[in-house]
């Protein structure tokens, strides 16, 4: 069916320069390049145009890990879209759970990022997942359905087909506490089900869908091999080089599968 398979790495606020350079070109050095996956890194965006000059050469591509929603202004500490753009970067992260939990993004203001990125044609991944608290009192659905929702309220189907999500339990982030690949697979299905009701199934079966939270290299293959995981989007072990070539040589062909 052939969805796109993205494999990202969020280096969120880690790394000097010179260790920002040095783990991109061990990444490019020693990447396998399994057919038809695509490579993003989502660098501090202090680095992010000279991250992009020196990926332009290899399979990676970079992305901003945020964006403000007006193209220029007064708001300070903020980056455009604009910026972005000009940086080099294909893609931004919109939503991530750090966003929403620790500066407060809410669904609205991921709606506006979302917009936004379409119409500077930077690639939107859309970041969503519940808490904890929410999955024991069962409420991952209905987070997700709010989240999806509110992520993609007045988008046009139109514009949807650069649009990629990532599920992420926000208890697995940075935590060591994987999901299950079963776990996984059913947010993943809830995710597409809602896609589905909301643009129909050419929409819901072509979205890449990935999952983020304490991926590892032994527990990537377990995830990858189930269906609706398009990808993954690492953190910690996107920080070193072993660790992250590990998970994006994993050995397991989706497009054969
Ligand atoms: P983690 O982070 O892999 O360190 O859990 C994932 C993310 O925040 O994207």
């Amino acid at each position: 069916m052939g969805r796109r398979q993205i494999f990202a790495g969020n280096w969120k606020m880690f790394k000097t320069y010179n260790e920002a350079v040095e783990l991109a070109k061990g990444l490019s050095a020693g990447l396998n390049k399994a057919g038809g996956r695509e490579y993003v890194l989502f660098p501090p965006s202090v680095y992010l145009k000279d991250l992009s000059s020196l990926c332009a050469a290899t399979p990676f591509v970079t992305g901003a890990q945020n964006m403000y929603f007006e193209n220029q202004g007064a708001f300070t500490g903020e980056i455009s879209p604009v910026m972005v753009k000009d940086c080099g970067a294909g893609f931004v992260l919109i939503g991530h759970s750090e966003r929403r939990h620790i500066f407060h993004e809410t669904d609205e203001n991921v709606n506006r990022k979302v917009i936004t990125a379409l119409f500077h044609n930077i690639q939107p991944m859309i970041c969503v997942g519940e808490l904890i608290e929410e999955r024991e009192k069962g409420e991952t659905s209905a987070v997700l359905n709010r989240q999806i929702r509110g992520a993609f309220s007045g988008i046009e189907k139109e514009a949807v087909s650069t649009i990629s999500i990532a599920y992420e339990p926000v208890w697995a982030i940075g935590t060591g506490k994987v999901a299950t690949p079963e776990m996984a697979e059913d947010a993943h299905i809830v995710i597409r089900k809602i896609i589905h009701e909301l643009y129909g199934d050419e929409v819901s079966n072509s979205i890449p869908i990935l999952y983020g939270g304490s991926v590892k290299p032994d527990n990537i293959e377990g995830l990858y091999k189930m269906p609706d995981i398009d990808g993954v989007l690492v953190g910690g072990a996107s920080l070193e080089v072993k660790s992250f070539l590990d998970i994006i040589n994993v050995n397991f062909n989706k497009s054969s599968s």
